[in-house]
């Protein structure tokens, strides 16, 4: 039973500890303990806890303005971070590019959905309304976003809600969907797209909406060299919209401000949100490129669809503090070699015999755990072996994010590790030791 009785909780048969403090990668509890955020909570906290001048900026900014509409305002500080937004992002975003904050991931998804939708409206196409998607796949929790996600468990229970657009084979080359392997494969995956946009319901396809390394649901998979290029030059191909879902990998978690900037590719739009405001507020956003705005410009002027709290200036204030902080200590720059000495110290792990792959790029990492590791094969979900491993590590002081159904959307374990970007050489020692106990109390032979 929950140990809280007024808040509706995530899961009422769990007992979680009340989060008192926060300070660098590190939580503190009431009572007593304290964790090594190894997760970045849910790869949110990227430039660590209890900053206090990100606190100060935002107190600054709701003493001064906490709120004005914006069908009636237009704020500095949200002006002020899609500006910044616009100059971080890939060239075609940078001469006439917009950005749409929203509260979070998921209403950023939203956003996008409608966003494309319109766009085709704008520009005289109304049979295109289906963003198309992957198996797999975590695009958010509210219905459009669900609907576009991939992810077999968390769409199970709202199915009769959910619309099928369409979704594609993954791209996972741990576990290939066609059994291939790279590049013999010659981005089979890839082409999966093209396939599905030869079928007779092309012409309502709109968009693709991919995350450039697969956070949640797969466990940090990065795709092989050319597999984004190949699904851009299938949207441009087919007239639809590429839209980059880095709400995980954006904001610097995997070396560059966002994972496209590694891929070498330039969606029409990029959803952010998690880090960009690393925990300090709830925000969002949509980055939308100049060809997308333009559509909107020249049309009807008018985006049919709002939040109350969107651009929030606390929020967009907070936003600006955070990227001041990562400016200031050159945070982007630190991922990299942070990465390098949590990977080394991971290395270790490496031969466990139920350690199938640790994977990932910059500070975002997934550890898979496998019942057999020359085939592969997962062990049944019914063990809950990603939750046994987190509950483990977090007896030794050691946070982690553990996720289930890597393989089909129910079975296979993997644990995600995001720490923030401030992670010692030291830390990460810390994590590596803690798992290697966690592996050893959960698979005991
Ligand atoms: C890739 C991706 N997109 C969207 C979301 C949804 O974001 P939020 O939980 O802030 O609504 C998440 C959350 O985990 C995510 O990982």
């Amino acid at each position: 039973m929950s140990n809280y009785d007024a808040l509706f909780p995530r899961n009422f048969h769990k007992m979680l500890p009340v989060a008192v403090r926060g300070e660098g990668s590190w939580l503190f509890s009431a009572d007593g303990r304290k964790f090594l955020d190894a997760s970045g909570q849910a790869a949110v906290v990227n430039i660590g806890h209890g900053v206090p001048e990100i606190g100060r900026a935002m107190a600054e900014q709701s003493s001064q303005l906490a709120f004005a509409h914006t069908s009636q305002f237009h704020s500095a500080p949200a002006e002020k971070l899609a500006a910044r937004l616009l100059a971080l992002a890939p060239p075609n975003f940078r001469n006439g590019g917009r950005v749409y904050f929203t509260s979070g991931g998921s209403e950023a998804t939203e956003t996008a959905i409608k966003l494309v939708r319109q766009y085709h409206l704008e520009k005289g196409q109304s049979a295109r309304y289906r963003i198309l998607s992957r198996h797999q796949s975590y695009h958010g929790s509210t219905l459009g976003a669900m609907t576009v996600s991939g992810n077999l468990a968390r769409r199970a229970p709202y199915q009769p809600l959910l619309a099928e657009w369409g979704h594609i084979a993954p791209c996972f080359c741990y576990h290939c969907p066609f059994e291939k392997t790279f590049p013999q494969c010659h981005l089979a995956c890839a082409d999966d797209l093209d396939f599905f946009l030869e079928g007779k319901e092309a012409d309502s396809a709109a968009a693709f909406i991919f995350e450039p390394v697969v956070g949640a649901t797969l466990g940090a998979a990065v795709p092989p060299e050319g597999y984004a290029a190949r699904i851009a030059e299938i949207c441009r191909k087919r007239g639809i919209l590429l839209i980059a879902d880095e709400v995980m990998t954006g904001m610097g978690r995997t070396g560059k401000p966002f994972a496209v900037q590694h891929l070498g590719v330039e969606p029409d739009i990029i959803l952010v949100g998690k880090g960009i405001a690393s925990g300090y507020a709830p925000l969002g956003a949509v980055l939308v490129s100049q060809n997308v705005v333009e559509a909107f410009e020249k049309g009807t002027g008018s985006f049919k669809h709002g939040f109350t709290y969107q651009a929030h200036p606390v929020a967009t204030a907070a936003g600006n503090a955070v990227l001041d902080y990562i400016e200031t200590h050159n945070l982007f720059a630190r991922v990299a070699p942070a990465a390098q000495a949590l990977s080394a110290a991971l290395a270790q792990l490496q031969s466990h015999h139920h350690v199938g792959e640790i994977r990932g790029l910059g500070l975002l990492l997934g550890i898979e755990f496998v019942r057999d590791k020359s085939t592969h094969a997962p062990y049944d979900h019914s063990q809950v072996i990603a939750d046994k491993i987190r509950s483990a590590a977090m007896e030794e002081g050691v946070l982690t994010y553990p996720i289930q159904g890597c393989v089909n959307g129910t079975s296979g374990d993997h644990i995600l590790l995001a720490p923030p970007f401030i992670i010692t050489t030291e830390e990460s020692a810390l994590i590596a030791e803690a798992l290697t106990s966690a592996l050893s109390k959960v698979f005991p032979n």
